[in-house]
C-alpha cells in the first residue's frame, strides 16, 4: 500500500513571503503558485529531489486550512503525503478496518494531478495524512 513518501505540507499565512525566504534564502528549487478552488488553498512546491515541501495558503472565503492557521499563529506542519499503488483498493481497506476518511471518501484529483484522499489524525496519532495515487 503505502510505497514513498511524496511531501510535507506547511500552511502559512503569507505565501508570497514563505517563497521568497525558501528561494532566496534558502536557495531552493520553488515552483510558481497554482491556485485550487475546489481544495481552498494556493500551492507552490519546493521541489528537493528526493521529495518536496508543500507551502500552502488559504485560497478563497471557505478554505480548510483558515482553522488551522487561527490555532498555529506562525504557520505550521499542516500533513503528510504518502503515495499508494493503487487508491481505490487502499481507501476500502481502510474504510474496512475503520479508518475515518475526510469527507466523502471518493478520491479527489490534488495538486499533482492524481487522486488524493485525506485520512483523519485521531486514527494516526495527530498527523493529518494525504494519500497520492503513486
Ligand atoms: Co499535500
Amino acid at each position: 500500500m503505502i510505497k514513498k513518501f511524496n511531501h510535507v505540507a506547511i500552511a502559512v499565512k503569507d505565501l508570497a513571503r514563505a517563497k521568497k525566504i525558501y528561494k532566496e534564502i534558502l536557495g531552493g528549487d520553488v515552483s510558481e503558485v497554482s491556485h485550487y478552488k475546489n481544495h481552498g488553498v494556493s500551492v507552490c512546491f519546493v521541489n528537493l529531489g528526493n521529495t518536496k515541501i508543500e507551502l500552502m495558503q488559504p485560497f478563497g472565503s471557505d478554505s480548510p486550512i483558515e482553522k488551522f492557521l487561527l490555532k498555529n499563529n506562525s504557520g505550521g506542519i499542516h500533513h503528510i503525503c504518502l503515495e499508494v499503488d493503487d487508491i481505490f483498493k487502499t481507501r476500502d481497506h481502510l474504510l474496512k478496518n475503520n479508518i475515518s476518511i475526510i469527507g466523502d471518501k471518493e478520491p479527489k484529483i490534488g495538486a499533482h494531478n492524481k487522486p488524493v484522499l485525506f485520512l483523519h489524525p485521531k486514527d494516526f496519532f495527530g498527523t493529518l495524512i494525504e494519500l497520492e495515487q503513486e
